[in-house]
């Protein structure tokens, strides 16, 4: 999606370090600047260790980075920025409901519960999950269980939604299926997205734009706008813009390897 203005979230040369822990300190990510345009799908690829998730926790507030800014817009009503972030592991409450987890975050929020609940279950249907609202999450699918807690991010509210390797544990085809419903969702939602993955295809089918990372201290050392034409069909794997796009992801990757 083709974005003007200023963006929902900027970091100026973020680092972190984690004191020494024994022996010497990790520098898990060093002078990192990037930006999400409003409604903007960006993903990040980069090795294991490189501090993706470190970013993700820094943005979403849980600690605070040991050098640089992170920016996040105001709410449309004026209210300060907040990102909806979903953690690398999916963690559902195993003694929860399928419903109760996914109005967990509007819950904690202090939020209206009976209003979290109604328009949960109404939007279990469009997250292939109608039916399963009193489901232990024990009793769902890992798929299943991926979408549950992107209902929890999605029911936030947010304008800015940080999904840590969301789709990483799952099996190809159901990968293939969440990610068109994905993009679906996304472009009813108009939220930004920062998507973290392992997969330079995936990266590449879902965004406008990528960011490649260095190994850890994880810096950018790529940002790759994605000009493929959206709505994304499978067919557009098969160009050779894609060709093209992935081999540069690829490069960009192994050179640093
Ligand atoms: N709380 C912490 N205390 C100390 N070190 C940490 C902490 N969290 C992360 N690290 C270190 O920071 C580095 C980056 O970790 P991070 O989880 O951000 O990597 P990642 O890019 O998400 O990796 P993966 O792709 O495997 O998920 C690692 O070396 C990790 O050991
Ligand atoms: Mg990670």
């Amino acid at each position: 999606m083709a974005t003007s203005g200023p963006p929902v979230l900027q970091l100026a040369g973020v680092s972190k370090a984690y004191p020494a822990n024994g022996g010497l300190p990790v520098h898990a990510l060093r002078s990192v600047s990037l930006h999400v345009g409003r409604g903007e799908f960006v993903s990040l690829v980069g090795p294991s260790g490189c501090g993706k998730s470190t970013l993700l926790g820094l943005i979403a507030g849980l600690e605070e980075p040991t050098e640089g800014a992170i920016e996040i817009a105001a709410e449309a009503d004026g209210a300060p920025g907040q990102v909806a972030y979903m953690p690398q592991r999916d963690l559902l409450l195993p003694w929860r409901s399928l419903l109760d987890n996914a109005t967990l975050g509007a819950e904690v929020g202090g939020g209206d519960r009976a209003a979290a609940r109604q328009r949960a279950e109404g939007l279990l249907p469009s997250f292939g999950l109608d039916g399963f609202a009193d489901a232990l999450p024990h009793t769902l699918s890992g798929g299943m269980r991926q979408r549950a807690a992107l209902l929890r991010t999605v029911l936030l509210d947010r304008e800015i939604l940080l999904l840590d390797e969301p789709f990483g544990a799952l099996d190809a085809l159901t990968r293939a299926t969440l990610q068109e419903w994905l993009l679906e969702i996304w472009e009813r939602l108009q939220a930004a997205v920062l998507f973290v993955t392992h997969d330079v295809e995936e990266a590449l089918w879902l965004s406008d734009r990528v960011y490649v990372m260095t190994r850890r201290p994880g810096s950018i050392q790529l940002d790759l706008p994605v000009d493929l034409p959206r709505p994304r069909t499978r067919a557009v794997r098969g160009t050779a813009e894609f060709a093209t796009l992935k081999q540069r992801l690829l490069d960009a990757l192994l050179a640093d390897a």
